[in-house]
């Protein structure tokens, strides 16, 4: 099996078939940085479908079972149903998700599940229209992805939903939150990160996952932890007296970074061995030059076994990188 330098498997593949988005999330893609005049990457720059199948090809067969869709905002990709039905083709591949912001999940719920799309996670920061509205940087209303979550529920897709949690901005309604959504899909709050180099991030913003269940319960009885659903999952869960679970993705104050078999493809087909990383691998010139699938396998492997990334446990102690990857390049 193939092992990065710190022994880590290559599990998982996160696949970003765009770096477009409709939202402007200040912690993301703030609008201040991509306005109206931002240049985004022009349409034969992206891998296409067939790209995207031959390379996802390449690293199901050196061990990735989970693929997940992401962007930008992938939805905003034309005609992503049939990406999807060619993925989902792909023997090998067992499990097909996506992150979406989830406001036109009610046109496309069907489709994509319909084409072998498994599972979204939609993420959604407040049910406050004003905090959210402020967030996403548009003004975007949360009943529109409350909308893409019912389509996606009814579509039969499994839901699970992503909140960013950031101090001052909505970790006030937290707890609101969690109890409307709990019973339609597991909540997963994710620790504000540093990613790209546009979102301002400081420590300050950050609100420990510890402090998130502590406003979660309000003084009641104390959450207790779940096991992993499987090795390596980003969330810790956990669950109320009545049962009813949490999830905390803790990646400033409990890094995970020993467990990490994610490779990140950017939309034009370069590899990233970690979300902060600062370059990657070109995977699509050699792609358009005629490499054989033999030649494009050795590549990915050899960048794999390179691999000894594990920026999270590193933060604070190592100097900040000069320019890390845009989260829009890579999807989270
Ligand atoms: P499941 O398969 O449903 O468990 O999905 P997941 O939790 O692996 O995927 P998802 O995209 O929902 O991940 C949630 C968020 O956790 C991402 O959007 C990122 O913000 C963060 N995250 C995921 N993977 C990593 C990682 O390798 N490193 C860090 N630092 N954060 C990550
Ligand atoms: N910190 C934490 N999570 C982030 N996401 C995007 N930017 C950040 C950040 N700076 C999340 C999104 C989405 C996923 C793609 O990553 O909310 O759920
Ligand atoms: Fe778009 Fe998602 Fe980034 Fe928000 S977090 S700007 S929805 S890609
Ligand atoms: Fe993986 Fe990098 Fe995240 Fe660590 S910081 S878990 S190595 S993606």
């Amino acid at each position: 099996m193939l092992r990065d330098v710190l022994g880590r498997p290559l599990r998982d593949l996160r696949v970003s078939v765009t770096d477009r988005c409709n939202l402007r999330c200040t912690y993301c893609m703030p609008a201040s940085v991509f306005g109206p005049d931002y240049a985004f990457l022009p349409r034969q720059e992206l891998l296409s479908f067939e790209e995207l199948e031959r390379l996802t090809r390449a690293f199901v067969a050196l061990g990735v079972e989970k693929v997940r869709i992401t962007g930008g905002e992938p939805t905003l990709r034309r005609d992503l149903p049939v990406l999807i039905g060619r993925l989902a083709a792909i023997d090998g591949v067992q499990d097909l998700a996506m992150t979406t912001n989830g406001l036109l999940l009610p046109r496309l719920a069907r489709e994509l599940k319909a084409a072998g799309l498994r599972r979204v996670t939609v993420s959604l920061d407040s049910l406050d229209p004003e905090v959210f509205g402020r967030m996403n940087g548009l003004g975007t209303h949360p009943q529109r992805v409350l909308d893409g979550i019912e389509a996606a529920l009814q579509a039969g897709l499994g839901v699970k939903i992503n909140t960013v949690v950031q101090r001052g901005v909505n970790d006030e309604g937290l707890r609101e939150l969690w109890a409307a959504l709990r019973d339609l899909a597991p909540v997963r709050f994710i620790e504000f990160m540093d990613v790209g180099n546009h979102n301002g991030w400081n420590l300050g913003g950050v609100v420990p996952s510890r402090e998130v269940l502590a406003r979660l319960n309000g003084g009641g009885e104390p959450f207790r932890p779940v096991g992993a659903a499987y090795r390596g999952e980003v969330a810790a869960r956990h669950a109320d007296a009545q049962g009813r679970e949490v999830g905390l993705i803790s990646s400033v104050t409990a890094p995970f970074c020993g467990d990490c078999t994610r490779a990140r493809l950017s939309a034009v087909g370069v590899l990233y061995t970690c979300l902060f990383a600062g370059a990657g691998t070109d995977l699509r010139a050699p792609l358009r030059a005629g490499a054989s699938d033999e030649q494009l396998r050795a590549l990915v492997a050899q960048t794999w076994q390179a691999r000894r990334d594990r920026y999270s446990e590193e933060r604070g102690e190592a100097s900040p990188q000069a320019s890390k990857v845009e989260m829009s390049h890579i999807g989270g």
